[in-house]
């Protein structure tokens, strides 16, 4: 038999030029359902002026990003019953550090820009180690490549929005961007090694690792950010002991 909850949905509401409110709706839900169902039930039965985005519904599109009880999720992929309970309360609003357009939907366009400027690859690699332990096969066997989860930035935002940093410097370039500067490779572009060693490159980070923890591509930013630092301080020591032209910087 399906289990049935019933839960209070708090909606962030705000349309250009207003002010934001949340807007109260009782559900009847099953806690199995993913929250981006709530969404879709809310906009389909109560009001369909509640503008929201989504796609693909299985992590892949990072259109449905939103924060769901103040904590940065794709509600597509989160169950109501990991976070809430029988008869609690569910926050849904948008993500933050981002202008809102409408409602859940914010404007994106700076993290694309900059993705864009650090000649990010939407997809990495298919190495073994990028691959999510959950999604990992046991033992020494081939991955299966049915359950492969690859640390493929799919450009949702989540890290952006839960940067301390970021929400407090817009200029920083942030976890997302920097991450696409690893995947890119420094060796490919010397201009991008002076980009990430500056006022708002890597040294902005405070390593608070937030990002790390709500990235649902196992891209890991944070580590990647550290990753950076290492070579541009490795970079340093070389360029101590042997100095180069400035357009050697970053081989
Ligand atoms: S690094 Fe992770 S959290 Fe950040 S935009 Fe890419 S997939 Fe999303
Ligand atoms: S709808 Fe595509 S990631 Fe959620």
């Amino acid at each position: 038999m399906v289990e049935k909850w019933n839960i209070t949905v708090k909606f962030y509401r705000q349309k250009q030029g207003e002010k934001p409110h949340d807007q109260e709706i009782k559900m009847d839900v099953n806690p199995d359902e993913n929250v981006i169902d709530l969404v879709e039930r809310a906009w389909a039965l109560h009001d369909r002026t509640l503008v929201f985005a989504h796609a693909c519904h299985h992590s892949t599109c990072g259109a449905c990003g939103m924060r769901v009880n103040e904590r940065e999720k794709l509600a597509c992929i989160t169950p109501v019953r990991s976070v809430v309970a029988n008869g609690g309360t569910l926050k849904v609003a948008p993500l933050r550090n981002f202008p809102v357009i409408s409602d859940l939907v914010v404007d994106m366009g700076e993290l694309y820009r900059r993705m864009d400027l650090v000649g990010h690859q939407p997809v990495d690699s298919d190495r073994e180690e990028a691959i999510q332990p959950e999604f990992r096969p046991a033992g020494p066997a081939e991955p299966n490549e049915d359950f492969m989860r690859l640390s493929d930035c799919i450009e949702c935002g989540l890290c952006m929005s839960a940067c301390p940093v970021f929400s407090s410097t817009p200029d920083y370039l942030g976890p997302a961007v920097l991450a696409g500067a690893h995947q890119a490779g420094l060796e490919k572009n010397p201009l991008l090694f002076k980009l990430i060693d500056s006022a708002t490159g890597v040294w902005r980070c405070h390593s608070a690792f937030e990002c790390t923890a709500v990235c649902p591509s196992n891209v890991d930013p944070g580590w990647r950010i550290m990753e950076l630092r290492r070579k541009v301080i490795g970079d340093r020591v070389k360029t101590l002991f042997n100095p180069r032209k400035p357009a050697e910087v970053g081989k």
